[in-house]
């Protein structure tokens, strides 16, 4: 028993649990991913994966990127920065649904899968359909030689290292990361983007470890404010745009670690309904980061105190606006717009962490949840 608790002191690094290790270990996870594919000082992308088949995704006619939870999370922030950068049409679905509803399936659609494990049950099921269908399938996994990495066409692995907490948090950010060259790489192939501009992207995708780095050193500041909404019945995470997708990971956070009822929404969409849950007892937490429609989440932010919500964004460094106005401000840097999902994500994923360790659950194994859901 003294041994078992030795061993697995020692397999979490001196942190008290695998999901605080991972997410410390986001910084190194991330230029794990790039390792061998982003060339900043030659201005290149080499992904085998995508290269020995560019034909297939330069006259795609749709990719397709099926996924479940977290893994679909990032499919959606893919989603926004495959169609800004490639103008390629994306279309994001739940393994789940995918599997079942008959879709329409082209031979020309490229099928992305997207799966930390490789083994989730509906994602496999997915692969099949489209397979069936003709299509050329594309898998994201991080669990190297898994079910799903076999069954793809090709693939590329996001490289993080084993993701022991049964909630994802370094898959999710290389997920984005992976599928942040893929795109970038199609951009550049089909002249969407300029050269500088690819360079420039690059160039700012390399400072990006380091930018988390900072993030994560807000820690302290978090665990205060974990501790004061700790006891919270629910929570309402809003983002727009590319962190829009980010709003849902948080609650999803949220709620498979500390059991607290947790909703992500479009900032813009409180009006049609939610913000009638608003009062001092629902604790929002906004992101709020510089360019991103920032203006309109600062009114957003208004209409929220308005009725006595309580505020807590996720901010550019600096920004004063939102800093008046809320409750709480948790900064994170600056970074070009389409990457700031892979800074926001930090803080919530922290949140979420802490508030699960204060109320004392389980916070690597939770209750009524597997690392990898392989049945339906
Ligand atoms: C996320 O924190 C959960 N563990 C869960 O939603 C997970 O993302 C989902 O089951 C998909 O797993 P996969 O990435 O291994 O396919």
């Amino acid at each position: 028993q003294e041994l078992q608790m030795n061993l697995e002191q020692i397999e979490k690094g001196g942190y008290d649990h695998f999901m605080l290790k991972e997410i410390y270990e986001q910084p190194d996870a991330i230029k794990d991913t790039f390792r061998g594919r982003m060339l900043v000082d030659q201005g290149l992308i080499k992904m085998a994966g995508i290269d020995d088949h560019i034909d297939k995704f330069l006259n795609a006619r749709r990719i397709l990127i099926v996924a479940c939870g977290t893994s679909w999370h990032a499919g959606l922030v893919a989603e926004y920065i495959f169609e800004e950068l490639a103008r390629v049409p994306v279309e994001v679905e739940y393994a789940s649904e995918f599997r079942y509803r008959n879709p329409v399936i082209y031979e020309d659609d490229i099928l992305v899968a997207i799966s930390q494990s490789g083994e989730t049950a509906d994602t496999m099921a997915a692969i099949k359909l489209a397979k069936e269908n003709g299509a050329f399938v594309f898998g994201v996994c991080n669990v190297v030689g898994s079910s799903i990495s076999r069954l793809s066409d090709a693939g590329a692995y996001t490289h993080a290292g084993p993701e022991i907490g049964v909630a994802s948090t370094k898959a999710f950010t290389t997920q984005i990361t992976v599928l942040t060259l893929i795109a970038l790489q199609l951009a550049k192939k089909k002249g969407k983007i300029s050269t500088s501009d690819f360079h420039t992207y690059l160039a700012e995708l390399e400072t990006i470890p380091a930018k988390v780095e900072k993030a994560l050193q807000s820690n302290d500041h978090i665990l205060q404010i974990a501790n004061i909404y700790k006891n919270a019945q629910n929570c309402l995470y809003l983002g727009r745009g590319f962190n829009f997708p980010v709003a849902l990971e948080g609650a999803l956070k949220l709620k498979e670690i500390s059991y607290i009822h947790a909703e992500g929404y479009p900032a813009a969409e409180m009006k049609h309904g939610p913000i009638a849950l608003i009062d001092e007892q629902m604790p929002v937490v906004v992101i709020a980061t510089k360019k991103g429609h920032y203006e309109k989440v600062v009114s957003n932010i208004q209409e929220i105190k308005s009725r006595s919500g309580k505020i807590i964004g996720i901010v550019t460094e600096g920004d004063k606006d939102v800093k008046n106005m809320a409750d709480h401000v948790i900064e994170v840097p600056e970074t070009i717009e389409f990457m700031t999902p892979l800074l926001t994500t930090i803080p919530l994923q922290l949140l979420s962490y802490h508030i699960a360790v204060l109320l004392d659950k389980n916070v690597d194994q939770p209750r009524n949840l597997a690392k990898s859901v392989t049945v339906e």
